[in-house]
């Protein structure tokens, strides 16, 4: 039977990828930094069959039908003429975190996705050409499929645009609280972001200045220079965030508990701990420190009346075959 099963880890994005200079393709106008998470995990199994006469898509034991489906589909498309076969899929994914976090995970999702369905059409992909098609089904998932810190290469093309590795896992005792202040599904899905982000005044300005961060940050993690890491990040984050508050229709992420969470950790920082923030594309806020601090700032993060519950991560190597 041609069936294989992949995990892979979400991450976050240190420099963020925010606009898509082709939407179809998933080709970014910057390149991006990221680490992936280890205790955010999506669990994929991929079944090609004749007895199938459509793809079954069964996420967190639901089957779904909607767009969810579709994205999937396109991948399967994508391996299936690479493999030269026509057999339909039922794919089986599972998140190990909770699913009312809100925490979606479109990056873990589809580097598990492109690693299982290759491998069940027994195609042997380079790392490379998994990255590349792990971003065709959601361009932040090219990075999970590297190990530890990624650097996703924006390129100018789908051949040129993907991720590789800026340091292991064990390069750096880094860690991520994931702070989750709202459980609702987020009203603005990152994909309409993506397409907003243009229209904001500030989009030019910011991709004048990434090129000079983005290799700062990258000097920062390599040195394992924390405050100067930490302040590029809480930088990039206001950035991001401002582009999506002022993009035509604007884009409000944030909720008061983002907003408590921020707060808090500056003022802790002036205490001596040492954590920084980070938000994607929705409330959760990702609390960066180093593992001395990690115990402290967890249990302040956790008794925060807005907050629902913390995860801590460690950086993790990316997909992989189980
Ligand atoms: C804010 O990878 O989710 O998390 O390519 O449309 O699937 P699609 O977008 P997605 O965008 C991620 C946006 C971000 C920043 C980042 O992860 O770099």
């Amino acid at each position: 039977m041609n069936k294989a099963r992949a995990v892979s880890p979400a991450n976050i994005a240190f420099i963020k990828y925010w606009g898509k200079k082709n939407p179809q393709l998933n080709i970014p106008f910057n390149d991006s930094l990221s680490m992936n998470l280890d205790r955010c995990l999506t669990t994929t199994t991929v079944t090609f069959a004749p007895v199938l006469s459509e793809d079954r898509v069964i996420i967190n034991r639901e089957t779904v039908r909607d767009t969810r489906r579709q994205r999937v589909t396109e991948i399967l498309d994508a391996v299936r003429e690479k493999a030269g076969m026509k057999l339909k899929a039922k794919v089986v994914s599972r998140n190990n975190f909770p699913t009312a976090a809100g925490i979606a995970s479109s990056a873990s999702a589809f580097s598990a996705l492109a690693l299982a369905a290759t491998k069940a059409a027994e195609l042997n992909l380079s790392g490379k050409d998994l990255s590349i098609l792990a971003r065709l089904g959601s361009g932040s998932a090219c990075r999970s499929m590297v190990d530890g810190f990624a650097w996703w290469k924006r390129g100018t093309s789908s051949q040129t645009s993907y991720a590789v590795q800026l340091a292991p896992p064990s390069h750096w005792q880094l860690r991520d609280i994931v702070v989750v202040v709202s459980k609702e599904e987020k009203k603005s899905s990152s994909t309409e972001g993506h397409e907003g982000a243009t229209s904001s005044p500030y989009f030019k300005t910011r991709l004048r200045k990434l090129p000079v961060r983005t290799k700062r940050m990258k000097k920062t993690i390599l040195e394992k220079n924390f405050e100067e890491f930490g302040t590029l990040v809480e930088e990039e984050a206001i950035d991001l965030h401002m582009i999506a508050m002022t993009s035509r229709p604007p884009i409000f992420y944030w909720n008061e508990g983002t907003v408590q969470v921020m707060n808090k950790v500056r003022q802790w920082r002036k205490e001596g701990l040492r954590g920084y923030f980070t938000m994607d594309a929705g409330a959760n806020v990702h609390v960066v420190c180093l593992s001395p601090d990690e115990v402290e700032l967890n249990r302040r993060l956790r008794r925060l009346p807005q907050v629902v519950m913390t995860i801590v991560n460690q950086p993790a190597a990316g997909a992989r075959l189980l």
